[in-house]
């Protein structure tokens, strides 16, 4: 099934999880979750992470192992047109213009050129509309501004406008881990869902409680971002086992890539599996 109907077959109060990766741990956690799971994970790249990684390389990882799982791949948070049409180029599953920085009407004209540009492909395009402060790191409070959320009849026009699969909204999330939970403001996201009737994407995933994760899936947030949960894991797992002994790279990875795991299938089976 590809990313699109799959998405269009989940319940009302089901969602998938995006999973962002830079390291070859990471990559493993994730194909060891699904394999255990059989649940769809969606692989996340932002621009840092696939310069990191290789754009290609982590295409080609992701499509050896379609042939027999659930997987997908995104080129998440694509700052240019340049960046985001390489990720069509490459065939990506999805890929996320973020032009939340440009001025409406520039964020449309580019998101309608990649639109144009993608063709027939079957790839979806996200759009985001509404700001998202903050990065995927342990960081101080994060004050959001009213200026920052997403104005349900901005996002009408654009979605009206681009024609998009996917829109990322601002309730109140940020991206990274703050001391205390963000404070969603979901009947802003149940609105805008209710007008642009097409699936939401929920930023920033991290640090809220699962309780609101699920609230967040059933005012219409089908695909739930998160990235510092898992990379918070990835570091203090790997601080604890280098103190030991040990100098054999796979000895001290390989529980690493096992917290991970299942912190994965954690979410994996509370978003998708929680009816
Ligand atoms: P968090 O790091 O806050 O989970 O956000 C991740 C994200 O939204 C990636 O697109």
């Amino acid at each position: 099934m590809g990313l699109k109907e799959l998405i269009y077959s989940l319940k009302e109060n089901q969602a998938l999880l995006h999973y962002n990766v830079a390291t070859f741990e990471q990559i493993k956690a994730g194909i060891l979750a699904v394999k255990e799971t059989k649940l769809p994970l969606i692989f996340g790249v932002s621009e840092g992470e696939r310069n990191y990684l290789g754009e290609d390389l982590i295409k080609e990882i992701i499509d050896f192992y379609k042939k027999d799982l659930p997987v997908f791949l995104n080129a998440d948070h694509s700052k240019s047109f340049e960046t985001a049409k390489k990720a069509l180029d490459l065939n990506y599953d999805a890929v996320l213009f973020d032009g939340s920085e440009y001025f409406i009407d520039d964020n449309i004209k580019i998101t309608k050129e990649l639109i144009t540009f993608r063709e027939a492909k079957n790839i979806l395009i996200e759009g985001e509309v509404g700001y998202l402060p903050g990065k995927s790191e342990i960081q101080k409070e994060i004050e959001i501004k009213e200026e920052y959320l997403t104005k349900p009849e901005e996002a009408l026009k654009f979605v009206e406008e681009t024609k998009v699969d996917l829109l990322a909204v601002s309730i109140g999330n940020v991206h990274g881990i703050t001391a205390t939970e963000p404070i969603l403001d979901f009947e802003r996201g149940k609105k805008i869902y209710e007008l642009v009737k097409i699936p939401l994407v929920l930023h920033g995933g991290s640090g809220i409680s699962l309780e609101n994760l699920k609230k967040a899936a059933s005012c219409g947030f089908k695909i739930i971002h998160l990235n510092t949960e898992f990379r918070k894991i990835w570091k203090e797992k790997l601080q604890e086992e280098l103190k030991k002994e040990s100098v054999t790279p796979y000895k001290i990875l390989e529980p690493v890539i096992e917290e991970i795991k299942k912190k994965i299938i954690y979410y994996q089976e509370n978003l998708f599996n929680f009816l």
